[in-house]
């Protein structure tokens, strides 16, 4: 299959442009290099250094004779994406190209804008060059679990069936995102699913949980080949940040109380499940969602594993309770379906403390780099006011520092 992945150096990206080419599939990656340069604007460089594309894919042909065309622009430049399109021809396209960090979204009003236009424009470019040249070509998109927020009732996948005033009607499960960035991935769907109505063309909205791990295919080949991995509090996921705190010996920064409640998943099962929604395509007209995770966890679950995984490998593990710089419950009520991906036969990798030894151990390589500055959250989610401590800036920025 001719597969083009959108956002292909990123911390999805670029695995699954690695997986998908050694499964047989002729892929390009598209980039325009946003995350790395962020990173290097905020100071939160990844935990490994990371060549850039042009260099990763050659070596990667050096290592198993695969290989993976390049392109570096803008999904929002409708020239250069639809000509994407008609060079490669694509059966099937994978968008990661968005901007995936809540705390980025909530920083100031610039980095909301970037968040509402970047995600916005690119998926709707996105759906343009696809009905342009090939309307069958199948669109993967990287939704959320996120969009759904945290409702009192189960969390069905994708759609929710109404029964009222004694007529029954079928909609899009109720969106209660948490964050701005979770916002534009609520919106992206309803663009998605607008045009499957309009125009048949044909889309799977991959709700996913956060993801976690480093490892690929049991070990990397050579570790300049590693995804993006992200330990700070503006990309870092939770698990990963935890990891790397454990290893530098800082104390596990858990928001509030810590009973929010995820649907997690192991970087493995990310690229099965694309690689499996790819292979089962729906018809032309639907919008399929699927929930992509595999357990769920308290944020407390994590901490307390990650605790006990250090304690086999010698390390002193803390956790501390921050004030939550997030507007989220902290105890509530969390059963998401997840049969889709299963039905598809999706065999999943289970967080156990064998994975998290691996991780931390892998994790171990590269302490020298860890940047202590780079953990505590500095986003809050609530408008600051003006006031002794905080200038007018800080409360454009809407920044704080957590700790108090
Ligand atoms: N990582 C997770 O835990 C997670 C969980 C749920 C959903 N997702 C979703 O998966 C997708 C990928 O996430 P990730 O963690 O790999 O993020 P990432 O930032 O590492 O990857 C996204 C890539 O897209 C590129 N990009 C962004 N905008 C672009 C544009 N306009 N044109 C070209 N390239 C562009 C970035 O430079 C980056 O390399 C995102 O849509 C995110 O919302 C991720």
């Amino acid at each position: 299959m001719r597969v083009l992945i959108l956002g292909g150096d990123g911390y999805l990206g670029w695995p699954t442009a690695m997986h998908l080419s050694q499964k047989g599939h002729e892929v390009m990656v598209v980039d325009n290099y946003f995350r790395r340069k962020v990173c290097t604007e905020l100071n939160c460089e990844p935990l490994l250094p990371v060549p850039n594309l042009h260099q990763r894919t050659e070596l990667w042909r050096a290592l198993t004779g695969y290989s993976i065309r390049v392109e570096i622009g803008d999904v929002c430049h409708y020239p250069f994406i639809a000509r994407v399109f008609r060079e490669f021809a694509p059966e099937g396209v994978v968008h990661y190209a968005e901007q995936p960090s809540a705390p980025y979204s909530m920083l100031n009003r610039e980095a909301a804008a970037f968040t509402l236009i970047n995600n916005l424009v690119s998926t709707l470019n996105l759906i343009h060059a696809v009905a342009e040249t090939d309307p069958a070509c199948h669109i993967v998109k990287l939704g959320t679990m996120g969009v759904y927020g945290t409702p009192n009732i189960d969390i069905e996948e994708g759609y929710l069936e109404v029964e009222y005033k004694g007529r029954k009607h079928t909609f899009l499960y109720p969106k209660c995102p948490g964050s701005f960035y979770h916002l534009t991935k609520s919106q992206d769907g309803d663009m998605l699913y607008f045009y499957c109505r309009m125009w048949d063309i044909r889309v799977t909205d991959l709700n996913q949980g956060p993801v976690y791990g480093l490892e690929i295919n049991g070990s990397f080949l050579d570790d300049r080949l590693a995804p993006i991995f992200n330990y700070d509090a503006i990309f870092g996921t939770v698990l990963n940040r935890f990891l790397v705190q454990a290893v530098a010996g800082i104390p596990l920064t858990v928001y509030g109380k810590g009973g929010q409640t995820r649907g997690y998943l192991n970087i493995k099962d990310t690229l099965a499940c694309v690689e499996l929604a790819l292979l089962n395509p729906p018809s032309p007209g639907q919008y399929r969602v699927f929930n992509q995770f595999v357990e769920t966890f308290t944020v407390n679950d994590l901490a307390r594993k990650t605790q006990e995984a250090g304690k086999e490998l010698g390390l002193q593990v803390e956790i501390n309770h921050l004030p939550n710089p997030r507007k989220e419950a902290e105890e509530h009520y969390y059963n998401p379906t997840h049969t889709g991906l299963l039905s598809l036969g999706l065999k999943p990798h289970y967080l156990t403390t064998e994975t998290l030894i691996e991780m931390l151990t892998l994790v171990q390589r590269y302490r020298d780099r860890i940047n202590p500055r780079h953990i505590l959250p500095e986003v809050s989610w609530r408008l600051v006011q003006p006031g002794p401590q905080n200038s007018p800036g800080d409360v454009q920025a809407g920044l704080m520092l957590a700790s108090g």
